[in-house]
């Protein structure tokens, strides 16, 4: 079994992922974690050096790997991961894989992201005032991939036990 979730930065995909993982006793893969190990830098330093674009060929490549290569596992992936390319197909496809979106609220999402901007590259740019306005466009712009998940659990104001229950009991 495959477990996979799709979220805006911030949205505890890798802590729920991990946490799901000892609850599953199922290996863990954060698709950003896999990434940096392939190039051996920080994806921060990467953006900075080769851009986006060549940030989104690595990312698809990277993925395409992991999902190859594990049979099952916990995967969290990165908040741009479903809305590039083929990304979103790849992981709805594959075998006996269930696609969880953890959606936030734009006021959730501010809070937990101003104080972890600048390990970001996407938004280290933007002032602590811009911070909602900036991530309510994103997400706008980004809901039309993320709710094509399998399903959608709402995390506001919910401990990381609950929402890792939550998934479970929709396995
Ligand atoms: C990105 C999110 C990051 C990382 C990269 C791009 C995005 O992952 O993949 O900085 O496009 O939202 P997290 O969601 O784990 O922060």
């Amino acid at each position: 079994m495959k477990i996979i979730l799709l979220g805006y930065m911030g949205s505890g995909k890798s802590t729920i992922g991990q946490t799901l993982a000892n609850e599953l006793n199922l290996s863990f893969v954060d698709l950003d974690h896999a990434i940096e190990k392939e190039i051996g830098m920080s994806i921060r330093d990467f953006f900075e050096a080769s851009g986006e674009l060549k940030f989104r060929r690595l990312e698809n490549d990277v993925l395409k790997k992991v999902i190859l290569e594990n049979s099952s596992m916990i995967l969290s992936t990165g908040g741009g991961t479903p809305c590039y390319g083929n990304n979103l197909e790849l992981m709805k496809s594959a075998l006996k894989t269930k696609v969880f979106y953890l959606k936030a609220s734009i006021k959730t999402l501010s809070e937990r992201l101003v104080s972890e901007k600048d390990m970001r590259p996407l938004i280290q740019a933007i002032g602590e005032e811009d911070l909602p306005e900036f991530i309510g466009k994103h997400l706008f712009e980004r809901s039309n991939f993320y709710l094509q998940a399998h399903h959608v659990i709402d995390i506001d104001q919910k401990s990381v036990e609950t929402i890792a229950k939550e998934i479970v009991e929709l396995l």
